[in-house]
Protein backbone atom coordinates (compact mmCIF):
# COMPACT_ATOMS: atom_id res chain seq x y z
CA UNK A 1 0.00 0.00 0.00
CA UNK A 2 1.45 3.70 -0.64
CA UNK A 3 0.40 6.67 0.06
CA UNK A 4 0.89 9.60 -2.78
CA UNK A 5 0.66 13.62 -1.41
CA UNK A 6 -1.51 15.00 -4.86
CA UNK A 7 -0.66 18.48 -5.51
CA UNK A 8 -2.79 20.67 -3.60
CA UNK A 9 -4.73 18.92 -1.42
CA UNK A 10 -4.97 15.03 0.00
CA UNK A 11 -3.33 12.00 -1.33
CA UNK A 12 -3.91 9.27 -3.12
CA UNK A 13 -3.67 5.64 -2.11
CA UNK A 14 -2.73 2.66 -3.80
CA UNK A 15 -2.23 -1.05 -3.76
CA UNK A 16 -5.19 -1.88 -1.42
CA UNK A 17 -8.62 -3.43 -1.61
CA UNK A 18 -10.15 -0.96 0.72
CA UNK A 19 -12.83 -4.28 1.56
CA UNK A 20 -10.37 -5.99 3.14
CA UNK A 21 -8.36 -3.77 4.77
CA UNK A 22 -5.80 -5.88 7.35
CA UNK A 23 -5.18 -3.78 11.16
CA UNK A 24 -1.93 -2.54 9.79
CA UNK A 25 -3.50 -1.16 6.45
CA UNK A 26 -6.43 0.50 8.41
CA UNK A 27 -4.31 2.00 10.52
CA UNK A 28 -2.26 3.73 7.35
CA UNK A 29 -5.21 4.59 5.56
CA UNK A 30 -6.68 6.59 9.35
CA UNK A 31 -3.42 8.30 9.53
CA UNK A 32 -3.03 9.49 5.86
CA UNK A 33 -6.91 10.32 6.51
CA UNK A 34 -6.04 12.31 9.42
CA UNK A 35 -2.77 13.97 7.83
CA UNK A 36 -4.01 14.93 4.23
CA UNK A 37 -7.49 15.48 5.28
CA UNK A 38 -9.36 13.72 2.10
CA UNK A 39 -7.86 10.55 0.24
CA UNK A 40 -9.01 9.05 -2.55
CA UNK A 41 -8.74 5.25 -3.85
CA UNK A 42 -9.19 4.05 -7.47
CA UNK A 43 -10.21 0.88 -8.85
CA UNK A 44 -12.27 -0.21 -6.30
CA UNK A 45 -15.50 -2.47 -6.40
CA UNK A 46 -17.96 -2.02 -3.34
CA UNK A 47 -21.14 -3.35 -3.21
CA UNK A 48 -23.39 -1.22 -1.08
CA UNK A 49 -23.21 -3.60 1.75
CA UNK A 50 -19.18 -2.83 1.54
CA UNK A 51 -19.23 0.76 1.61
CA UNK A 52 -21.17 0.59 4.52
CA UNK A 53 -19.01 -1.91 6.19
CA UNK A 54 -15.95 0.31 5.03
CA UNK A 55 -17.68 3.34 6.42
CA UNK A 56 -18.96 1.90 10.09
CA UNK A 57 -15.10 0.81 9.91
CA UNK A 58 -14.27 4.96 10.94
CA UNK A 59 -17.31 5.53 13.36
CA UNK A 60 -21.22 5.64 13.46
CA UNK A 61 -23.05 6.49 10.67
CA UNK A 62 -25.12 9.66 10.27
CA UNK A 63 -28.27 9.60 8.78
CA UNK A 64 -28.69 12.55 6.35
CA UNK A 65 -32.12 14.95 7.13
CA UNK A 66 -31.87 16.22 3.88
CA UNK A 67 -30.71 13.94 0.98
CA UNK A 68 -32.93 11.57 -1.04
CA UNK A 69 -32.01 8.15 0.49
CA UNK A 70 -30.88 4.79 -1.49
CA UNK A 71 -33.71 2.46 -1.67
CA UNK A 72 -32.72 -0.01 0.12
CA UNK A 73 -29.89 1.36 2.46
CA UNK A 74 -31.59 4.36 4.21
CA UNK A 75 -27.54 4.99 5.42
CA UNK A 76 -26.89 5.75 2.10
CA UNK A 77 -27.46 9.41 0.74
CA UNK A 78 -28.09 9.66 -2.98
CA UNK A 79 -26.17 12.85 -4.64
CA UNK A 80 -27.67 12.57 -7.61
CA UNK A 81 -28.73 14.99 -11.14
CA UNK A 82 -30.75 13.28 -13.92
CA UNK A 83 -29.80 14.53 -17.04
CA UNK A 84 -33.17 16.84 -17.69
CA UNK A 85 -32.12 18.61 -14.30
CA UNK A 86 -30.16 21.72 -14.04
CA UNK A 87 -28.97 22.33 -10.43
CA UNK A 88 -26.84 20.01 -8.52
CA UNK A 89 -26.01 18.80 -4.96
CA UNK A 90 -22.75 20.49 -3.30
CA UNK A 91 -22.26 23.10 -6.32
CA UNK A 92 -20.39 26.23 -4.22
CA UNK A 93 -17.22 25.55 -2.10
CA UNK A 94 -18.34 24.54 1.37
CA UNK A 95 -17.88 21.68 3.89
CA UNK A 96 -20.74 19.68 5.06
CA UNK A 97 -22.66 19.50 8.50
CA UNK A 98 -20.80 22.85 9.76
CA UNK A 99 -24.19 23.82 11.21
CA UNK A 100 -24.48 20.72 13.36
CA UNK A 101 -23.21 21.32 17.17
CA UNK A 102 -20.88 18.30 16.71
CA UNK A 103 -20.27 18.10 12.85
CA UNK A 104 -19.96 14.93 11.08
CA UNK A 105 -16.15 14.01 10.62
CA UNK A 106 -16.08 13.27 6.89
CA UNK A 107 -17.68 11.28 3.89
CA UNK A 108 -17.13 8.15 2.10
CA UNK A 109 -18.45 9.17 -1.78
CA UNK A 110 -18.43 6.38 -4.22
CA UNK A 111 -18.99 6.80 -8.07
CA UNK A 112 -21.85 5.08 -9.33
CA UNK A 113 -22.57 6.87 -12.94
CA UNK A 114 -20.76 9.34 -14.57
CA UNK A 115 -21.14 11.37 -17.41
CA UNK A 116 -18.73 10.79 -19.85
CA UNK A 117 -16.98 14.02 -19.03
CA UNK A 118 -16.96 16.79 -16.33
CA UNK A 119 -18.47 15.90 -12.66
CA UNK A 120 -14.73 16.80 -10.89
CA UNK A 121 -14.46 17.53 -7.75
CA UNK A 122 -12.67 19.94 -6.23
CA UNK A 123 -10.49 19.73 -2.55
CA UNK A 124 -9.15 22.13 -0.75
CA UNK A 125 -6.72 21.95 2.31
CA UNK A 126 -7.99 23.83 5.30
CA UNK A 127 -4.77 23.03 6.65
CA UNK A 128 -3.03 24.80 4.32
CA UNK A 129 -5.35 27.72 4.27
CA UNK A 130 -4.73 28.18 7.90
CA UNK A 131 -1.14 27.45 7.77
CA UNK A 132 -0.51 29.93 4.79
CA UNK A 133 -2.26 32.97 6.11
CA UNK A 134 -0.24 36.22 7.11
CA UNK A 135 0.65 36.47 11.04
CA UNK A 136 -1.45 39.00 11.41
CA UNK A 137 -4.74 38.04 10.36
CA UNK A 138 -3.72 34.50 12.87
CA UNK A 139 -3.77 36.38 15.38
CA UNK A 140 -7.20 38.69 14.42
CA UNK A 141 -8.70 35.06 14.25
CA UNK A 142 -6.82 33.10 16.83
CA UNK A 143 -9.75 33.01 19.34
CA UNK A 144 -12.63 33.92 17.37
CA UNK A 145 -15.89 32.02 16.91
CA UNK A 146 -18.13 31.61 14.35
CA UNK A 147 -21.90 31.04 13.63
CA UNK A 148 -23.02 28.36 11.24
CA UNK A 149 -26.43 27.58 9.91
CA UNK A 150 -28.30 25.59 7.04
CA UNK A 151 -31.46 27.26 6.95
CA UNK A 152 -30.71 29.20 4.52
CA UNK A 153 -29.99 26.47 2.42
CA UNK A 154 -31.76 23.38 3.18
CA UNK A 155 -34.75 25.44 4.85
CA UNK A 156 -38.39 25.94 3.17
CA UNK A 157 -38.16 29.87 2.42
CA UNK A 158 -38.80 30.39 -1.10
CA UNK A 159 -35.26 32.27 -1.50
CA UNK A 160 -33.64 29.56 0.13
CA UNK A 161 -31.02 27.87 -2.10
CA UNK A 162 -32.72 24.76 -2.53
CA UNK A 163 -36.46 26.02 -2.99
CA UNK A 164 -34.88 28.71 -5.19
CA UNK A 165 -34.06 25.80 -7.72
CA UNK A 166 -37.00 23.67 -7.95
CA UNK A 167 -35.63 21.33 -9.70
CA UNK A 168 -33.88 19.77 -6.53
CA UNK A 169 -37.34 18.88 -4.95
CA UNK A 170 -37.28 15.54 -5.22
CA UNK A 171 -33.71 14.74 -3.88
CA UNK A 172 -33.52 17.69 -1.28
CA UNK A 173 -35.96 17.26 1.09
CA UNK A 174 -37.46 17.51 4.68
CA UNK A 175 -37.10 21.51 4.59
CA UNK A 176 -39.32 21.79 8.11
CA UNK A 177 -35.90 19.70 10.15
CA UNK A 178 -33.92 22.61 8.46
CA UNK A 179 -36.24 25.89 9.64
CA UNK A 180 -35.62 24.94 13.09
CA UNK A 181 -32.35 24.45 13.35
CA UNK A 182 -30.69 26.50 15.87
CA UNK A 183 -27.46 28.50 15.13
CA UNK A 184 -24.69 26.95 16.57
CA UNK A 185 -20.70 28.10 17.15
CA UNK A 186 -17.88 27.29 16.36
CA UNK A 187 -13.95 28.81 16.29
CA UNK A 188 -12.78 29.88 13.24
CA UNK A 189 -9.51 28.44 13.74
CA UNK A 190 -9.79 24.50 14.98
CA UNK A 191 -7.08 21.90 16.20
CA UNK A 192 -8.33 19.36 14.35
CA UNK A 193 -9.75 16.30 16.32
CA UNK A 194 -7.42 13.66 14.62
CA UNK A 195 -4.12 15.17 13.59
CA UNK A 196 -4.23 18.37 16.18
CA UNK A 197 -2.87 20.54 13.32
CA UNK A 198 -4.90 23.77 12.82
CA UNK A 199 -7.56 24.14 10.31
CA UNK A 200 -9.39 27.35 9.40
CA UNK A 201 -12.85 26.26 9.93
CA UNK A 202 -15.23 28.96 8.36
CA UNK A 203 -17.04 27.97 5.02
CA UNK A 204 -19.10 30.01 2.41
CA UNK A 205 -21.86 27.62 2.70
CA UNK A 206 -23.27 27.83 6.20
CA UNK A 207 -20.96 30.40 7.83
CA UNK A 208 -23.42 33.14 8.72
CA UNK A 209 -21.68 35.64 10.89
CA UNK A 210 -18.36 35.87 13.50
CA UNK A 211 -19.34 36.30 16.41
CA UNK A 212 -19.07 40.14 17.85
CA UNK A 213 -18.60 41.59 15.14
CA UNK A 214 -20.74 44.24 13.38
CA UNK A 215 -22.46 42.66 9.85
CA UNK A 216 -19.89 44.48 7.73
CA UNK A 217 -16.90 43.54 9.58
CA UNK A 218 -18.15 39.84 10.11
CA UNK A 219 -19.15 39.78 5.90
CA UNK A 220 -15.55 41.76 5.06
CA UNK A 221 -13.37 39.21 7.40
CA UNK A 222 -15.58 36.24 5.71
CA UNK A 223 -14.38 37.30 2.08
CA UNK A 224 -11.14 38.23 3.14
CA UNK A 225 -10.39 34.38 4.52
CA UNK A 226 -12.89 33.18 2.10
CA UNK A 227 -10.45 34.19 -1.02
CA UNK A 228 -7.42 33.11 0.70
CA UNK A 229 -8.84 29.74 1.10
CA UNK A 230 -9.67 29.22 -2.58
CA UNK A 231 -6.68 29.39 -3.64
CA UNK A 232 -5.81 26.81 -6.38
CA UNK A 233 -2.34 26.69 -4.85
CA UNK A 234 -4.17 24.72 -1.83
CA UNK A 235 -6.95 22.91 -3.78
CA UNK A 236 -6.48 19.33 -5.40
CA UNK A 237 -9.20 18.82 -8.70
CA UNK A 238 -10.62 15.47 -8.38
CA UNK A 239 -11.21 13.54 -11.99
CA UNK A 240 -13.74 10.73 -10.99
CA UNK A 241 -13.44 7.31 -13.48
CA UNK A 242 -15.54 4.17 -12.41
CA UNK A 243 -14.06 2.58 -9.16
CA UNK A 244 -13.11 5.87 -8.15
CA UNK A 245 -13.76 6.54 -3.90
CA UNK A 246 -13.17 10.00 -2.32
CA UNK A 247 -13.22 9.74 1.74
CA UNK A 248 -12.65 13.64 2.95
CA UNK A 249 -12.78 15.09 6.35
CA UNK A 250 -15.45 17.94 6.58
CA UNK A 251 -12.69 19.42 9.71
CA UNK A 252 -9.83 19.46 7.27
CA UNK A 253 -11.20 20.28 3.67
CA UNK A 254 -13.68 21.74 1.44
CA UNK A 255 -15.46 20.59 -1.89
CA UNK A 256 -16.64 21.92 -4.55
CA UNK A 257 -19.08 19.77 -6.80
CA UNK A 258 -18.61 20.83 -10.61
CA UNK A 259 -21.87 21.35 -12.42
CA UNK A 260 -20.97 20.99 -15.64
CA UNK A 261 -22.24 17.95 -17.39
CA UNK A 262 -25.93 19.18 -18.49
CA UNK A 263 -27.51 16.27 -20.33
CA UNK A 264 -25.98 13.46 -18.70
CA UNK A 265 -26.91 11.38 -15.67
CA UNK A 266 -24.52 11.81 -12.38
CA UNK A 267 -25.37 9.36 -9.22
CA UNK A 268 -22.78 8.96 -6.62
CA UNK A 269 -23.42 6.85 -3.17
CA UNK A 270 -22.27 9.21 -0.36
CA UNK A 271 -22.17 7.81 3.47
CA UNK A 272 -21.05 10.57 6.27
CA UNK A 273 -19.47 9.49 9.46
CA UNK A 274 -20.27 10.82 12.87
CA UNK A 275 -18.36 13.58 14.64
CA UNK A 276 -17.21 15.66 17.62
CA UNK A 277 -17.88 18.64 18.98
CA UNK A 278 -14.67 21.05 18.18
CA UNK A 279 -12.35 23.15 19.65
FE1 LIG B 1 -20.97 18.45 0.36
Amino acid sequence: MQVTPLQGAGAEITGVDIRHLTPGEFAAVRQAYADHGVIFFRDQSLSEDEHIAFARRFGPININRFFQAHERFPEIALVLKEKEQKTNIGGGWHTDHSYDAEPAMGSVLVARQLPDAGGDTWFASMYAAYDTLDASTKAEIADLQAVHSARHIFGSAPDNHYKANRDTDSRIGNAAAADVLEDVTHPVVIAHPLSGKKALYVNPAFTTRIEGYTDQASHELLARLYAHAMNPAHAHRFKWQPGSVAFWDNRATWHWAMNDYHGERRLMHRITIEGCALN
